[in-house]
């Protein structure tokens, strides 16, 4: 199977995690709009959605799928979305599609939060993808600088301007041993919004795609 071929297998196996009647976290990239295709067929058993960037809630609307905005939502029965890279233990990296802070938001309110993915992403130990950091604007080299004596590499993701007006550093070369303890460290730097490791708050089911069907870590 290709990657495309195992994330549409993992999308249409997360709607049995859907809960009839209730509102819906949506998640970003091309695994969460896998998700958001399939969910179409099944639209009228939900309440509706939140979204967790613009393009997503684009994608919803577009098949007639209500998005409300999250101020106006008491609670999110499960939040269904990719990562860019999970340990054993849940932890991801997210923000490869630049949505991290709403992604761990949306991720925040939910009582469930299934992850989505192809199982190359399933690794030993997180870093080799870089890690997502979204920065005031302002702070972009001061923070760049901090980043750098935690042992990474920054690299500015130029052009790119988040759903938030905000910008990314990609961090290079960690070697995340510590997740829960690096997410900490790199969220107290002044001028982050927020970074791409979901430690604190891991996923609770990991369903990966793979050439003998979908396999559920938990
Ligand atoms: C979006 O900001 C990311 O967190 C995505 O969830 C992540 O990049 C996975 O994307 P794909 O599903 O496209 O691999």
């Amino acid at each position: 199977m290709t990657p495309d071929e195992k994330k549409q297998q993992v999308a249409r196996a997360a709607l049995e995690y859907v809960v009839p009647g209730t509102i819906i976290g949506i998640g970003t990239g091309s695994t969460a709009n896998y998700f958001v295709d399939a969910l179409a067929h099944i639209k009228n058993k939900i309440e509706g959605t939140v979204a967790s960037s613009n393009a997503t809630a684009e994608r919803l609307k577009s098949y007639g799928i209500p998005v409300f905005e999250l101020n106006s939502v008491d609670e999110i029965s499960v939040y269904i979305d990719g990562a860019d890279e999970s340990n054993r233990y849940l932890h991801l990296i997210k923000g490869g599609g630049g949505a991290l802070t709403r992604e761990k938001i949306v991720a925040a309110v939910s009582n469930r939060f299934v992850c989505i993915a192809d199982d190359s992403k399933l690794v030993d130990v997180l870093g080799k993808f870089p890690l997502p950091v979204e920065v005031i604007p302002m702070a972009r080299s001061y923070v760049a600088r901090q980043l750098v004596k935690l042992g990474g590499k920054p690299v500015w993701r130029e052009g790119v301007t988040t759903d938030n007006g905000n910008v990314i550093l990609d961090v290079h070369h960690l070697e995340i041993a510590e997740p829960v303890k690096l997410e900490s460290e790199i969220n107290q730097i002044v001028g982050v919004v927020t970074n791409g490791l979901f430690a604190k708050r891991p996923a609770d089911i990991l369903l990966l795609g793979s050439d003998t069907g979908v396999k559920v870590l938990d």
